[in-house]
C-alpha cells in the first residue's frame, strides 16, 4: 500500500465529477488500499478518489466500525435531519456546521464488483453524504451554514467572518478581516475527515 497525496482546495480536480467503474481493475484495488491507507494516515473519517487525484467513483469511510468500501455510491433513501460540525482533508483548517440527513441507504459495489448495500446514520450517514458529495466535485463549505478556523494561533487570530455558500465566498471571507471571534465551539466533537478543533467565526454580519 502506499500513501497518496491529498489534494487540497482549490485544486480544481476538486471540482470536477468522476466516472463511473466499469470494470474492476488491480488498479481499483490498489486504489481502495492505498485510499483506505491514506484516510487512516491523516485520522479521516473517510476520502474520496478525487481527493487523491482519481476521478473515479470511488469512496472509503471508516466511522471508526471498520472501513467501508464504495465503488459506484449511490444515495438511495435518506430521511431526517443532523446539523454538526464537518471538516475535510483537502480543506485545512476549515470547519463548518453543515446540515445532513440523519439516515442514509447507499447501494454500490465491493472490490469484487458484487453489489451491496450500506445504511447508517449519524456519523456514517453524515461520512457516506460528503464523500459522495466529492465524486460530484461538492464540498462541505458549499454547504456550510456555519464556518469556523482552526489554524489560526489562540488568542492572536486574526478575527474572520465568513458566509459558506461558494468557496470563492470563503476564500475572501478568510482574507478580511472582521469582527470578534466569539470564543469556541464544537470542542469534543471530531470534526469529518478532521481532528481538528474549532474557534466559532461570526456568521451574520459578512457585508
Ligand atoms: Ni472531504
Amino acid at each position: 500500500m502506499t500513501l497518496r497525496y491529498i489534494v487540497k482546495h482549490p485544486d480544481p480536480v476538486l471540482r470536477k465529477v468522476a466516472k463511473p467503474v466499469t470494470r474492476i481493475t488491480p488498479h481499483i484495488h490498489k486504489l481502495l488500499d492505498d485510499m483506505a491507507e491514506t484516510m487512516a494516515a491523516a485520522n479521516g473519517v473517510g476520502l474520496a478518489a478525487p481527493q487523491v487525484g482519481i476521478l473515479k467513483r470511488v469512496i472509503v469511510v471508516d466511522d471508526g466500525e471498520g472501513i467501508i468500501e464504495l465503488i459506484n455510491p449511490e444515495i438511495v433513501e435518506m430521511s431526517g435531519e443532523q446539523d454538526g460540525p464537518e471538516g475535510c482533508l483537502s480543506i485545512p483548517g476549515v470547519t463548518g456546521d453543515v446540515k445532513r440527513a440523519q439516515y442514509v441507504r447507499v447501494k454500490g459495489l465491493n472490490r469484487d464488483g458484487e453489489p451491496i448495500e450500506v445504511a447508517g446514520e449519524g456519523l456514517l450517514s453524515r461520512a457516506l453524504q460528503h464523500e459522495i458529495d466529492h465524486l460530484n466535485g461538492v464540498l462541505f463549505i458549499d454547504r456550510a451554514h456555519t464556518l469556523y478556523r482552526t489554524d489560526a494561533p489562540q488568542g492572536s487570530e486574526k478575527p474572520v467572518k465568513a458566509r459558506a455558500v461558494r468557496a470563492d465566498v470563503v476564500q475572501q471571507a478568510f482574507t478580511k478581516q472582521g469582527s470578534v471571534i466569539q470564543g469556541s465551539v464544537n470542542q469534543g466533537s471530531l470534526p469529518l475527515e478532521s481532528t481538528e478543533k474549532a474557534s466559532q467565526v461570526k456568521s451574520h454580519d459578512l457585508p
